[in-house]
């Protein structure tokens, strides 16, 4: 089971280096390379779904999203997703891939989450994003989103949910400079109004080729901040939420 769990997760991988220099028929097997873009479009890839996933688009006074999945095996996925969005404060989408083989077991029992990350964002300057690991803790796979873990791996001009702030009303993280993965983490808290939201941000800067386990942060919140272990995993997704500006990001 561990050993399935570890096959699965690398699985939240993305090889662009690796992929491009496979013979595209080759890369391309297997795959629908369709480009969707109805704001609540998904497609299943082997072990993985991709889905645009853009709740707050309503928010909008104008904006489009589509996002494509151009390579993946069992364990690997490599996708694209471009997006501009004008008005409103809020996040208008998380678009991002979801390993279905990593869900519905209890967070107590998971030794492991090894991921792969890797990444290039061609963003303008002002746009308001990040990029992000999202992982989803319930009652069960089906149950309501009851606690979000987020792992950031860069923010362009956009801050995590807090309920505490500075002086400057800046979010205020709760711990500061956790090591992890030879970089370190600020934690930020909140809520959404629907769900508890942990968020890891990197301290020094953006980390564009992650390799690691994301169950440190995990067990790092069961430890620290009383994540109820006994939930179950529902979602582990890689993705992007997005604000406002233009970008596309490559995975
Ligand atoms: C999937 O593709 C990646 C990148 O091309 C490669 O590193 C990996 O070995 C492949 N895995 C399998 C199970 O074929
Ligand atoms: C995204 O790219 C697709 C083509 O792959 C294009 O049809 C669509 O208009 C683009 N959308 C945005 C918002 O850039
Ligand atoms: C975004 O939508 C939320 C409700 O979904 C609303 O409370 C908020 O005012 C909206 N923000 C903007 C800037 O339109
Ligand atoms: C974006 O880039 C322009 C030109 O390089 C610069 O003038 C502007 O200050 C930058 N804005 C931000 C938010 O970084
Ligand atoms: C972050 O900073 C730590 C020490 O301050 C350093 O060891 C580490 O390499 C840095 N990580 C990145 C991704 O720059
Ligand atoms: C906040 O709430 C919405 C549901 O309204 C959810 O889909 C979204 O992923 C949540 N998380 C964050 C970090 O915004």
């Amino acid at each position: 089971m561990i050993l399935t769990l570890f096959t699965a997760l690398l699985a939240v991988t993305a090889a662009r280096q690796l992929s491009s220099s496979l013979p595209t028929a080759h890369r391309r097997r297997g795959i629908d390379a369709s480009v969707l873009c109805g704001k609540t479009d998904s497609e299943k890839e082997g072990p993985f779904t991709i889905s645009l996933n853009e709740f707050g688009g309503g928010n909008a006074t104008d904006g489009s999203q589509c996002i494509q999945a151009t390579a993946q095996n069992d364990s690997t996925i490599s996708w694209t997703t471009n997006w501009t969005w004008t008005g409103g404060d809020s996040v208008k989408s998380f678009s991002n891939v979801n390993l279905d083989t990593a869900v519905g077991r209890q967070i107590r029992d998971i030794t492991n989450l090894p991921a792969t990350f890797e990444w290039t964002y061609d963003i303008d300057n002002s746009s308001i994003a990040n990029v992000a690991y999202e992982l989803i803790t319930s009652t069960s796979v089906d149950g309501e989103d009851i606690n979000e873990i987020l792992i950031w791996l860069a923010s362009f001009n956009a801050q995590p949910i807090s309920s505490t702030v500075d002086e400057q009303g800046n979010p205020e993280p709760v711990t500061r400079n956790i090591n992890a993965h030879g970089s370190t983490w600020n934690l930020f808290v909140g809520s959404n109004g629907t769900s508890s939201v942990f968020s890891f941000l990197p301290t020094n800067g953006t980390i564009e080729s992650f390799h690691s386990d994301l169950n440190v942060f995990v067990k790092f919140l069961i430890l620290n901040n009383g994540l109820d272990q006994s939930h179950v995993l529902k979602a582990v997704q890689a993705g992007t939420e997005v604000t406002s500006g233009s970008g596309t990001l490559s995975v």
